[in-house]
């Protein structure tokens, strides 16, 4: 049912998009849970068990879903907290860098960066850290696992800052006893909270208490020397720190930042609070129909993920759509960007412990619904209605692994293909062909040597096939376009490789960096490209 329009910007004033960027290990799926505990989506948080092994196979969530019983979609988890509607999109945690977590951050509005207190920025924080920043999303900051000794606060500020060039701002500051952490320094509100130890290993909330900074109680906590050690930090935060600047946090050009546990939950519900206070509901879009503002234009939105098979008895996929303006309305007639096939859009699916149910919320901007697909969407497509609208931003990237897929069973050929096109639709794999040199092998290129293993667990699982592949000594790879002739000189030198894509669009495989790097300087009739180059939309 359409909402009057009042109602309906009400809701999407509400939503707060985001995702977690970490280092794996950092404390994610801990802090997730405990996202879950404060949003009473869970009653109590036991501890996530060890889930190392097989995790890229499976999504973080569906592990802690299994482990907990508990019901989440599989891109998004939702749930109400304090008037806000939470929407927490799922960034795959494997160590092996994956499109996913960079589709995963198109639809986010804004960022948590996560990290550990012993260790700062990690490599895989600075990856994710810098899709961030190109898309200026606001990131907050929190500091894990402080209720062990960890670097000394304000070097890890520092580190952050000459790491990953963003302001820095102290928001909540540690407060210790003998080492161990019973507290936080607010710094908006100058004042401390104090947390009573659960005793159930983090399973509950902590009682917090509120203190001045000159209280008998703060005093009774850490005795006179650690408030004088206090206040002189507060000093220091004060005088040598930064300043806190919401607006520049809004811009992406500053992180407040919060120190914690995830584990004991201590110092959680401030960063919360000050997070969802601070990150900014779904904004305006850039499309190629102009700026288009999420409370103000029908429904659109684009396709950030494709899961086939997810109902191993359905065999059909799911498109996550990102709302970006209106409502979700059944039964509307929408359009696909880039086919102009049109779209009547259909009953919106959840996962509730792997059962596939109709939704039964209202999706308006800032949401996820999952639409059930029989082939006419990809990752990176408008679906909008009223119009033929595209918006940018879900980049294909160029692989960095390439392999030949060889099958034993030649009479499975046909399974193969069905398997390699539908996973290569979901972005799983980039589906390569070079004809006039392979014959009929496909080739396909991967960002993360790790898809690869996905790749051949899910043939054999979902298509019957059992594959093998034979790895190709290419290392990097760039869409280009410009003259035929010029790109099949630069393609034949030693060392190179010429392909195209599943829209036939040309690539050229390098064996390593240094020769692509020559390539782009010397050959002017020549245009590289490190994501897919889009087709124009026509209007
Ligand atoms: P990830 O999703 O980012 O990979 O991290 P995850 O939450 O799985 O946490 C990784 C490890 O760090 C886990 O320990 C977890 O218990 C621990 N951890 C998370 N938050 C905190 C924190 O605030 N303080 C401390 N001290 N540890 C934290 P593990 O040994 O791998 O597993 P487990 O046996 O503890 O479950």
């Amino acid at each position: 049912m359409a909402l009057p329009a009042a109602a309906l910007a009400d809701e999407i004033g509400r939503r707060r998009t985001f995702a977690i960027i970490s280092h794996p290990d950092a404390g994610k799926t801990t802090l997730t849970e405990k996202l879950l505990l404060y949003g009473g989506a869970i009653r109590s948080a036991g501890s996530v068990k060890s889930r190392r092994s097989d995790r890229h196979a499976t999504s973080d969530w569906l592990e802690m879903e299994q482990e907990r019983g508990i019901s989440i979609t599989a891109s998004v988890l939702h749930f109400d907290y304090q008037g806000f509607r939470i929407n927490l999109l799922d960034t795959p945690g494997h160590q092996d860098f994956s499109e996913d977590t960079y589709r995963a951050l198109t639809a986010a509005d804004s960022a948590i960066m996560l990290l550990d207190n012993r260790k700062g920025v990690e490599m895989q924080t600075r990856k994710l850290f810098s899709v961030c920043r190109k898309r200026r999303l606001p990131i907050h900051t929190f500091v894990n696992k402080c209720d062990r000794v960890g670097e000394d606060p304000l070097g890890l500020l520092d580190d952050v800052q000459v790491e990953l060039g963003i302001d820095c701002f102290v928001s909540t500051w540690p407060v210790r006893r003998d080492g161990r952490l019973i507290g936080v320094y607010d710094r908006e509100r100058s004042k401390v909270w104090l947390y009573e130890e659960t005793g159930d290993h983090g399973q509950s909330r902590p009682e917090a208490a509120l203190v001045d900074l000159d209280s008998d109680e703060l005093e009774a906590a850490i005795g006179t020397d650690g408030v004088e050690r206090l206040a002189e930090e507060v000093e220091l935060i004060e005088i040598a720190g930064a300043e806190a600047d919401f607006e520049a946090v809004a811009r992406g050009e500053a992180s407040p930042v919060c120190f914690g546990s995830a584990l004991t939950n201590f110092g959680v519900d401030v960063f919360l609070e000050r997070f969802l206070s601070l990150a900014p509901p779904p904004t305006p879009r850039e499309s190629t129909g102009g700026v288009v503002a999420p409370a103000e234009h029908p429904f659109s939105g684009f396709v950030f993920k494709v899961q086939a098979n997810m109902d191993p008895r359905h065999r059909d996929r799911v498109a996550f759509v990102r709302v970006c303006s209106g409502e979700f309305d059944e039964g509307a007639e929408a359009v696909v960007s880039r086919t102009g096939q049109k779209l009547r859009l259909a009953q919106p699916q959840e996962f509730m412990a792997r059962e596939r149910v109709h939704a039964d919320t209202n999706a308006v901007a800032g949401d996820v619904v999952g639409l059930l697909d029989r082939g006419s969407l990809r990752v990176g497509d408008t679906v909008a209605v009223g119009g033929r609208i595209e918006y940018p931003g879900v980049p294909r990237f160029s692989p960095e692994h390439f392999a030949q897929v060889h099958i034993e069973d030649a009479l499975r050929r046909k399974h193969l293909d069905r398997g390699l096109s539908h996973l290569a639709e979901e972005g799983t794999i980039l589906l390569l062909f070079a004809p006039s040199i392979t014959g009929p092998i496909p080739i396909v290129g991967a960002v993360g040597g790790l898809q690869f293993d996905v790749l051949l667990d899910r043939l054999e699982r979902e298509y019957g096939v059992s594959a093998r592949l034979e790895r190709l000594p290419f290392h990097c790879a760039r869409w280009v376009t410009g003259p035929d002739k010029a790109i099949d000189k630069v393609a034949n030198a030693y060392g190179r490789r010429r392909v195209e894509d599943a829209d036939g669009a040309a690539l050229i495989l390098f064996d390593n960096e240094w020769t692509l790097r020559r390539s782009i300087e010397q050959e002017d009739e020549l245009t590289f490209h490190d994501v897919q180059p889009r087709t124009a939309v026509s209007a």
